[in-house]
């Protein structure tokens, strides 16, 4: 079976921050949890090259657009390789073949008569690079997303593909997939977004005011839209139209912030119905991280969370743990360094980095670094195995990436399970005594058993440091099996690598 996952593709006139970081790790643990169940899969996630912010953006730094796009997209790249993103394919919309499957695709739809021209008069937020009707406006003028930038007004003659024919069509799509988008509170907002007609979708920009676009094949003294352009990028990642896409593209589940709704939920499908392909599979949206205290991250308010920053400080799977555990899909969710810091140390730290530790090293000073060979189970053996069982089930099944977070919290509720029993079973003093000393190997074997599993699961979510850990039980990984969690893999006798830890207590 096949899995084809997307994330948006960013624009690239700033640095990448956390909002870009938490779509591409979200789209990396979807994958990995797909690749654990044996699928074939395929990851897609890069830049989104062209537009007016981001030729805007060129000038400012004084370049040549190319050798300015280079340094951006190399940055970008360089911050999801740290966060351990395994795409299979890193986009750039200024790549010839996709530049050339925008133009032939539009040159199929002028050619059928779905573009028109005519005068635009109208607002434009640079932001979003969209027009917006005065009702998308705040009290001073300004879009809801970008309140820091003016609107432009703008008036030009443009290209439009007329998009409400199709609108209808798209509604009973909706209805007829009830898994189109998730989770469902999306659904409700797109359905509104199509209660009204839609206006033309402008597909140009006229070269004099952008030139950081693809050539339109009918009209030289126009480059396409961003948008219009990004999107085909979904496609062309396949080779379309000339390879075998097809066994890809119909598995494809696009992963999106809940700011680019509209683009994919409306523009997007009526792009592919106008060109006659096949919808998208499913659109899975997730919420915005905001500062702590709910604050909208801000360089004034200086509560951005930098990405490369919490990486050097505390480690990728520092930020991939807190962005898996905390985002909620009923509002916005917080998000600081000092946040990550304590998740790392109080969760990360003290759950399972001290106690893979802790009987870690106890085994190997007192069982010559093998592990132990247990005894007979007794009940609460038995529920505790039960219960790290059933947190990694949850990771041999299909997730949603809505999931991801409840899955994490089981993992971890897990942890603290096995915390409380090591705690009340105390090892340390069974083994004083001959007559316990056969109930301390086997407290010993449950305990790192059971980590084993919760760190097989954890490979999902921080590949890095769960190797790490297996590695320290002395256990390997085949990636090439279908992974199905199973208690008592933990061979008595084996020697355990060497203990070191795994998540050093970081303060500030
Ligand atoms: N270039 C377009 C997308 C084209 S896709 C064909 C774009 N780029 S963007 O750089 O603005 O990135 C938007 C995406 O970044 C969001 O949809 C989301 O995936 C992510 N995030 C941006 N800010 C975010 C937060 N504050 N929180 C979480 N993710 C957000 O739109």
């Amino acid at each position: 079976m096949k899995s084809y996952v997307t994330t948006p593709i960013y624009y690239v006139n700033g640095s990448p921050h956390i909002g870009h970081a938490h779509t591409s790790v979200m789209a990396d643990i979807l994958m990995r949890n797909r690749a654990a169940l044996g699928y074939d899969c395929k990851l897609t996630t890069g830049c989104d090259e062209h537009g007016q912010k981001n030729q805007e953006a060129a000038e400012k730094a004084g370049l040549e657009p190319a050798e300015y796009l280079r340094q951006r997209s190399g940055e970008f790249q360089r911050v999801f390789d740290m966060l351990d993103v395994n795409y299979d394919f890193f986009v750039h919309t200024s790549r010839p073949f996709h530049k050339e499957q925008v133009a032939r695709a539009e040159a199929k739809l002028y050619d059928a008569g779905l573009i028109i021209q005519k005068q635009y008069r109208g607002l434009y937020c640079t932001g979003c690079e969209q027009f917006k009707k005065p009702s998308d406006l705040n009290d001073e003028n300004r879009c809801q997303d970008h309140p820091n930038i003016d609107v432009e007004e703008l008036d030009e003659l443009n290209y439009f593909l007329r998009i409400e024919p199709y609108r209808q069509r798209l509604l009973q799509h909706i209805e007829d997939n009830p898994g189109f988008v998730k989770p469902a509170k999306y659904v409700k907002e797109l359905k509104q977004m199509l209660e009204e007609p839609l206006e033309d979708l402008c597909i140009s920009r006229p070269k004099r005011r952008v030139s950081l676009g693809v050539e339109l094949p009918f009209d030289t003294d126009y480059v396409t839209y961003v948008w219009f352009d990004a999107l085909i990028n979904y496609l062309t990642n396949l080779g379309w139209p000339e390879e075998d896409y097809q066994p890809w593209w119909s598995t494809v589940e696009h992963l999106i912030g809940k700011d680019i709704l509209k683009t994919h939920g409306v523009y997007w499908p009526i792009m592919l119905m106008a060109m006659e392909e096949t919808l998208p599979r499913q659109l899975s949206v997730h919420g915005h991280w905001v500062g702590a205290g709910g604050l909208k991250m801000s360089k004034t308010l200086g509560n951005v969370v930098d990405p490369v920053e919490v990486v050097d400080q505390l480690g990728a799977d520092a930020l991939r743990y807190y962005m898996a555990r905390n985002m909620r899909t009923d509002s916005d969710s917080q998000i600081s360094i000092d946040l990550i810091r304590q998740a790392y140390n109080s969760e990360l730290g003290n759950k399972l980095g001290n106690l893979l530790s802790r009987a870690g090293k106890f085994t190997s000073s007192k069982y010559d670094g093998c592990v132990t060979e247990p005894g007979a189970l007794q009940p609460e053996d038995e529920a505790l195995r039960a219960e790290v069982l059933a947190a990694a089930q949850g990771f041999a099944k299909h997730f949603e990436m809505s999931d991801i977070p409840t899955l994490v919290r089981q993992l971890v509720d897990a942890c603290d399970q096995l915390n409380e029993y090591f705690a009340a079973q105390a090892p340390w003093g069974l083994i004083k005594d001959p007559a316990t000393e056969e109930r301390c190997r086997t407290v010993l074997y449950v305990t790192l058993d059971c980590l084993r599993l919760v760190l097989e699961s954890f490979r999902q979510i921080i590949p890095t440091s769960a190797d790490r850990a297996l590695a320290m039980l002395g256990t390997e990984f085949d990636d090439n099996t279908v992974w199905a969690p199973q208690l008592s893999a933990l061979k008595a006798g084996a020697p355990l690598g060497e203990i070191e830890t795994l998540f050093p207590r970081i303060t500030e």
